[in-house]
């Protein structure tokens, strides 16, 4: 050792000084190489010694339970001893942790439209993964998706800003709970900053064409109430916005992220964006310029550009960088882990994590999350399906009980991870499962149908940056002896469940679709099935919304499952047999023809008719629908008389009656409308929404509260105001116009 040898009594060890402090002491003693590192996140899959010792890199992510103990033994053996940041994407639950509660897709759990629901899930994911000696989780996602055709529509809470924000910011608090030195608080991760699902065709990670003004109008403002509320950490997206990555987006991470919203969290670039900008987008030359460019735009942790050690070091040497211009990044991470409390316990994996990871608690938790997520889009009466009655019911379909694609995107099985193949089976209920669990029920199954099979790119197995290169899909043929097998079993049973979808190989990064409609032999299934005349539940247990064949038109009902997670065949069981109401609603609009996108409901008003020549342009179902078993009616919507002004609130009240018989749990959209506006806006924004619980024939008087200063644009000059004038509040079950009561306010 050198005369730089540590003992404990170094200022920075010092649990009892400031962390300011600490920080400033640590800093002193680092090295430029050492503050290099410090801004590096490289992948643990890789060479862990050259990571640790080599580049003394300073957070780590993709750690298999046995590379976490390592990594740990050999921080120990440098020279600062400076513990690791552990990150990983436990998105809806630990994903990669074997045996870890898998929640449903964050799409998912938006359709519960419940924030208190949303925010116990990151609460009880946070207890799993800090257990697990991981500190930070790459989650939420605030991205608004719509584009269908997007890889990744199933990871955000879908295509309202309100709602995103309202769900996005209740995940935030469960994360970080109470806060950091709270043993089982994990950083959150506001991502994708900003816009990058705003895909050109839906295609990944492609330029995303905003204006300034749109990002303003509806893609910041949940990164906005996230940073307002703290949230610790922001992923920078791999696009380029107006030529410009967002790595290097100097308006949106100077002037407004760090400027006009005071931001003094911790920004994370996505996997490799440095490198990218030389080998992908080619707007720096080498490693060099493009580490520049990163420290100087502000950037604080490099997500897996190894290169970037070796381009910042020569960039310094060749005087493009000083030593402290990397000070208040590192400053930033040092403080994060110094607030973890990492130097004094780097919470490594705990003893007892089964008790933990996995617990009975979380199956419950999970169990509810999933029965809240499932929309019942169509129902001509034929569910519930009685319980007790001795029914036979033929459960068929490709994804009737495909354990792993029930997870989704994210999971044990999709990918991302080496070191586990899926979730253990026996925590996973199908739909089979569910279904043959019902008491009294005679379940039969056939598969009826495959999806795909996989062909390697010919343009090889790897990109330029050694990452995989997804495989070329090719959708399976329809298969006559499947099908046949699948009708037979319909016709021999009182009812037919088809549950039919997408498979992991058609979601997630640089696996976006061109078609949105079922893939393989599914159509062919389906239409077979509904010939039979026997009543068809078509379960659709598809990460993003698809577009169903014709023939589904006469199937008995509809259910969207998204990708429900552990849980989701017991809670379908549930939902299908009545012993629980269906009570989810779309966070997003399914489209009838993928030709139809965008399909979102908060358009720009202004085009030349209002359908295309050969099809309507109404959605197949909208933002906000979903059934219960019962009926439920609005009336007598009234609003506050007078003028209002930027400091009220606008208070509707509106009866909202359960005129069935069963109970219901109602979630009371409310929505604004600015009359006239002095730029182009949409014709109306969710702004609120109540959940009520109604028996049946039970009425409520609801009431309901907007913010005047949340009836805003954002005009030409991209500025958000309050427009004095006229506006509609408007209170119903959905998004659709027809759906909703209108009571007219006026703003002085
Ligand atoms: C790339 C993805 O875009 C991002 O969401 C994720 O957090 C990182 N990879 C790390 O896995």
């Amino acid at each position: 050792m050198t005369s730089q040898t540590l003992t404990d009594s170094l200022p920075y060890l010092d649990p009892a000084l400031p962390i300011a402090a600490r920080v400033a002491d640590l800093l002193d003693r680092m090295t430029v190489e050492e503050k290099v590192g410090q801004m590096l996140q490289l992948d643990a899959r890789d060479d862990l010694d050259d990571h640790v010792l080599r580049r003394t890199v300073g957070s780590i992510l993709h750690t298999s339970p046995e590379r976490l103990i390592r990594a740990n033994e050999l921080t120990a053996q440098t020279r600062l001893r400076i513990p690791l940041l552990v990150g990983e994407d436990c998105i809806h639950g630990h994903s990669f942790w074997p045996g870890a509660t898998i929640y449903p897709t964050q799409l998912g759990m938006a359709a519960s439209w419940d924030a208190e629901l949303v925010e116990k899930v990151a609460r009880a994911t946070a207890v799993e993964v800090a257990a697990t000696g991981i500190h930070w989780t790459f989650s939420p996602v605030l991205c608004i998706a719509r584009d269908l055709r997007w890889g990744r529509v199933d990871e955000t809470f879908g295509e309202d800003p309100f709602l995103i924000g309202e769900l996005a910011s209740a995940m935030v608090r469960g994360y970080q709970g109470e806060g950091l030195d709270d043993p089982t608080a994990i950083l959150a991760t506001a991502k994708h900053f900003a816009g990058y699902s705003e895909t050109q065709g839906g295609r990944d990670a492609s330029e995303a064409d905003i204006s300034r003004r749109k990002l303003r109008s509806w893609f910041l403002p949940p990164f906005e109430r996230v940073a307002r509320e703290g949230c610790r950490t922001f992923m920078l997206g791999y696009q380029t916005t107006d030529g410009v990555p967002i790595t290097v987006n100097d308006w949106l991470l100077s002037d407004v992220l760090r400027g006009e919203w005071g931001y003094t969290g911790t920004l994370i670039t996505d996997w490799d964006n440095v490198g990218r900008m030389v080998w992908e987008q080619q707007v720096q030359p080498d490693y060099t310029h493009a580490a520049a460019a990163a420290v100087k735009a502000g950037n604080d942790m490099v997500m897996t550009t190894p290169g970037f050690y070796e381009g910042a070091l020569d960039a310094v040497a060749r005087g493009m960088l000083s030593s402290s211009d990397f000070d208040a990044a590192v400053a930033r991470i040092l403080t994060l882990k110094f607030e973890l409390g990492l130097f004094e316990d780097p919470r490594l994996p705990q003893d007892g994590l089964d008790a933990v990871v996995g617990s009975a608690a979380h199956a419950d938790l999970n169990l509810e999350v999933a029965r809240r997520s499932l929309v019942l889009l169509e129902n001509d009466g034929t569910l519930p399906l009685s319980p007790v009655a001795p029914l036979s019911v033929a459960v068929v379909g490709p994804l009737a009980d495909d354990a792993q694609t029930q997870l989704g995107d994210w999971a044990g099985g999709s990918g991302q991870a080496g070191w586990l193949d899926g979730q253990p089976r026996e925590m996973i209920t199908t739909v089979l499962d569910g279904l043959a669990g019902v008491d009294g029920w005679a379940v039969t199954h056939a598969r009826g149908a495959d999806i795909l099979t996989l062909e390697e790119d010919p343009r090889g197995a790897t990109f330029p940056d050694g990452q995989p290169r997804p495989p070329v899909v090719v959708p399976a043929d329809r298969d006559d002896a499947l099908i046949a097998e699948a009708v037979a079993a319909a016709s021999a049973s009182d009812v037919v469940v088809a549950v039919v979808g997408d498979r992991i190989e058609l979601v997630g990064e640089g696996r976006s679709t061109a078609t949105l409609e079922l893939i393989g032999g599914q159509n062919a299934l389906l239409d077979a099935l509904i010939a039979t005349g026997k009543p068809v539940v078509v379960v659709l247990l598809a990460s993003k919304p698809l577009v169903l064949p014709a023939s589904v038109s006469q199937a008995a009902a509809v259910i969207w499952a998204a990708n429900p997670g552990m849980q989701g065949g017991r809670a379908l069981a549930e939902i299908v047999t009545g012993a629980v109401e269906p009570s989810g609603r779309l966070p997003i609009s399914f489209a009838r023809h993928v030709g139809q996108q965008p399909t979102y409901y908060n358009q720009i008003r202004g085009q030349h008719g209002d359908r295309y020549a050969d099809l309507t342009q109404s959605p197949a179902w909208a933002f906000g629908q979903g059934l219960s078993y019962s009926t439920v009616s609005y009336s007598d919507l009234t609003v506050s008389s007078g003028p209002l002004s930027v400091g009220d609130a606008v208070v509707g009240e509106v009866t909202v009656t359960n005129t069935g018989s069963r109970p219901v749990r109602e979630t009371v959209q409310v929505y604004v409308r600015d009359e006239v506006t002095s730029v182009s806006w949409t014709d109306r924004e969710l702004k609120a929404y109540r959940q009520v619980d109604l028996a049946p024939g039970e009425s409520a008087r609801v009431r309901v509260e907007v913010p005047v200063a949340e009836c805003s644009i954002v005009d030409a000059a991209g500025v958000r105001r309050v427009e004095p004038g006229e506006f509609a509040l408007l209170v119903g079950p959905d998004s659709r116009e027809q759906s909703l009561l209108s009571a007219a306010f006026t703003v002085a």
